[in-house]
C-alpha cells in the first residue's frame, strides 16, 4: 500500500470481479438449487404484502385520491429503473450479498461495509414492520371468529396496556425455523403461499369488477393535485420493496445469468400490473375519502368488499393478506441471512455467520440469530419507528447500486455483461435522482436514526471488520491485471479468452 495516498488505504480496496468465485476452497459455497420460477415467486413473495393490503387506503384516502393508480405507476417505474440496474449487476456477479457484493467490487471495502450494514437494517426492519402488520390482521381475524386476544399480548410495551406483540414474535420465529430447512424447501413453501395470495387478489378483482361505480372515479386528481400524487408515490414505495431480495439468492440460482434478470424484472412487472388493477378497482367501488376512515384504514381491501355487501369476502381477503405478509417476512429473512453470510465470508463479520449446515447447506446459525433479534424488535417496538427506516435503507441501497453501474461502465467497459441495463446513463441517473428526491421526502427523524445506525456500523467496522477482512489478510493488494489463481475466476472480459476455471453456473 502506498502510505502517502489516502485512497490507497486498505479500506478502499476492491474485490476484483474476475476473481469473484464464491469461495475457492468450496466449503462456504451455497448450493445452486433455485429456478427462474422460484425467483419470480420469491420476488412476488417479497413484494405483495403490507403495502397493498394496508397502505393503499392511506395513500388513496389522504394523498392521491382517485389518482392512486398514478402514484402506483410512479413508485413502480422508479423501482423498475432500480431493478434494471440490479439485473445488470446480478447477472455479472451472481453471488450472495446483493448490493454489498457489487459495491465491494466497484467502490471498495468501506463502501461495501456501509451498504451491507444498510441492507441489514432494511431487511431486518422490514421483517419486523411486516410482522407487526401481520399481527394486527391476525388479531382481527381471530376476533371475527369470536376469539379476542388480550391487548397485553398484541401490543408492545407502552402502547395501550401492551407487554409484548406475541403473534408478531411467533410468526417470525416460525418462519425462521422454516428457513433453516434450506433454500429449496423455503422457496417451495413461499410458492404455495404466493399462489394463495394471488388467488385471493384475483377473487377481489372479480368481485370488484361486478360492483364498479364509475361515478366514484371523478374527480380524478386529488384536492392538492400532483403534490398528493407524489407524496402517495413516496409512501407507496414501501409496497414495491422486496424485489431486490431476489438477488440475494444469486448464489443459490441454477442459471443465474438468465434467471436473475428474469426473476427481478418479471416479478416487479407482474406486481406493478396487479397493483394498478387493484388501485383502479378499489377507488371504483369505494369513494376514496372513505378509505382513510377508522374502519378502513388498517384493512382497506377487506373493508371495500364489506362495503359492497361481501362480508364473507372480507374474511377471505384477510386470509390472503396474512399469506401476503407471511411471504414478505420469509423472503426478507432469507435476504438478510444471505447478506450476513456474504459479509462474514469476507471476514467483515465473525466467521460463525457463514457456517453452513452440512445437509441443508443453509447458513443455519445466522438464520437463527437474525430470527431471534428481528422477532424481539417486532415484539417490543411500535410500527411507526421501524417502517420509515425501511424506505430510507432501501433508497440508499438503490442509489448506490445505480452509481455502481455507471462507474463500472466507465472503468471496465469490456466486462462480460450477460444482461445490460438499457439507456445508460439515463436509467441509472434517473434511479439516483428519484432515490435522492424520496430520501429528502422522508422525515428528519428517519434521517437521524439512519445516521446513528451508520455511526454504529462504522465503529464496528473499524474495531472489527477492517482488521479481520479476508482481502486485507492478502498481503499484496490485487490489481485487475494480476493473473487470477486457477479456479477463482468467475467472469472474464469480452475480449479475454475464458480461463480453465471459469465458472458460469452449473
Ligand atoms: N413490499 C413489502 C410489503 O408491502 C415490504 O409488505
Amino acid at each position: 500500500m502506498d502510505k502517502n495516498s489516502f485512497f490507497s488505504h486498505a479500506i478502499f480496496k476492491k474485490k476484483p470481479i474476475e476473481r469473484s468465485a464464491p469461495d475457492p476452497e468450496g466449503n462456504k459455497s451455497l448450493s445452486r438449487t433455485l429456478s427462474t420460477f422460484d425467483l419470480v415467486m420469491l420476488g412476488i413473495g417479497g413484494i405483495i404484502g403490507m403495502g397493498i393490503f394496508v397502505l393503499s387506503g392511506l395513500v388513496a384516502g389522504l394523498h392521491a385520491g382517485n389518482a392512486l393508480p398514478l402514484s402506483l405507476v410512479i413508485a413502480g417505474i422508479s423501482c423498475l429503473f432500480a431493478a434494471l440496474c440490479y439485473a445488470e449487476f446480478s447477472a455479472m456477479i451472481p453471488l450472495a450479498g446483493s448490493a454489498y457484493t457489487y459495491c465491494y467490487m466497484t467502490l471498495g471495502e468501506i463502501w461495501a461495509w456501509i451498504i451491507g450494514w444498510d441492507l441489514i437494517l432494511e431487511y431486518g426492519l422490514a421483517v419486523s414492520a411486516v410482522a407487526i402488520g401481520w399481527s394486527g390482521y391476525f388479531a382481527a381475524l381471530l376476533k371475527a371468529v369470536g376469539i379476542v386476544l388480550p391487548p397485553a399480548l398484541t401490543s408492545p410495551p407502552g402502547a395501550g396496556g401492551g407487554l409484548i406483540n406475541l403473534p408478531a414474535v411467533l410468526i417470525v420465529l416460525f418462519l425462521t425455523l422454516l428457513l433453516v430447512r434450506g433454500a429449496k424447501k423455503s422457496a417451495r413453501t413461499n410458492a404455495i403461499i404466493v399462489a394463495i395470495k394471488l388467488a385471493v387478489i384475483a377473487f377481489f378483482i372479480v368481485l370488484g369488477l361486478f360492483s364498479l361505480n364509475p361515478a366514484n372515479w371523478t374527480p380524478f386528481m386529488p384536492p392538492n393535485g400532483w403534490l398528493g400524487v407524489f407524496s402517495g408515490a413516496a409512501l407507496f414505495f414501501f409496497a414495491f420493496i422486496g424485489f431486490d431480495a431476489v438477488v440475494t439468492a444469486a448464489e443459490e440460482t441454477k442459471n443465474p445469468q438468465k434467471s436473475l434478470p428474469l426473476g427481478l424484472i418479471g416479478s416487479l412487472l407482474i406486481c406493478i400490473v396487479i397493483y394498478i388493477v387493484i388501485g383502479v378497482i378499489l377507488t371504483g367501488i369505494v369513494p376514496f375519502a372513505e378509505l382513510a376512515g377508522p374502519d378502513a384504514i388498517n384493512a382497506p381491501i377487506a373493508y371495500a368488499l364489506g362495503r359492497i355487501g361481501f362480508s364473507w369476502g372480507a374474511f377471505i381477503v384477510s386470509v390472503g393478506a396474512l399469506c401476503g405478509m407471511t411471504s414478505v417476512i420469509l423472503v426478507m429473512l432469507f435476504g438478510q441471512s444471505r447478506i450476513f453470510f456474504a459479509m462474514s465470508r469476507d471476514g467483515l463479520l465473525p466467521a460463525f455467520f457463514s457456517d453452513l449446515h452440512e445437509k441443508t447447506k443453509a447458513p443455519v446459525k445466522v438464520i437463527l440469530v437474525i430470527g431471534i433479534v428481528t422477532s424481539c424488535v417486532a415484539g417490543f417496538f411500535p410500527i411507526e419507528i421501524v417502517a420509515e427506516l425501511v424506505n430510507m435503507g432501501t433508497l440508499v441501497a438503490f442509489a448506490i447500486v445505480a452509481i455502481g453501474i455507471l462507474l463500472l461502465r466507465v472503468e471496465q467497459p469490456g466486462l462480460s455483461r450477460p444482461f445490460r441495463c438499457p439507456a445508460v446513463p439515463l436509467v441509472p441517473l434517473f434511479c439516483v435522482g428519484t432515490c435522492v428526491f424520496l430520501i429528502f421526502n422522508l422525515s428528519s427523524h428517519a434521517h437521524l436514526m439512519f445516521v446513528a445506525w451508520l455511526v454504529l456500523g462504522l465503529a464496528i467496522y473499524f474495531l472489527y471488520g477492517m482488521r479481520k477482512s479476508v482481502a486485507t489478510s492478502v498481503k499484496k493488494t490485487c490489481t485487475l491485471s494480476d493473473p487470477a489463481p486457477a479456479g477463482t475466476e468467475f467472469l472474464v472480459s469480452d475480449t479475454a479468452p475464458a480461463g480453465p476455471g471459469q465458472q458460469q453456473g452449473p
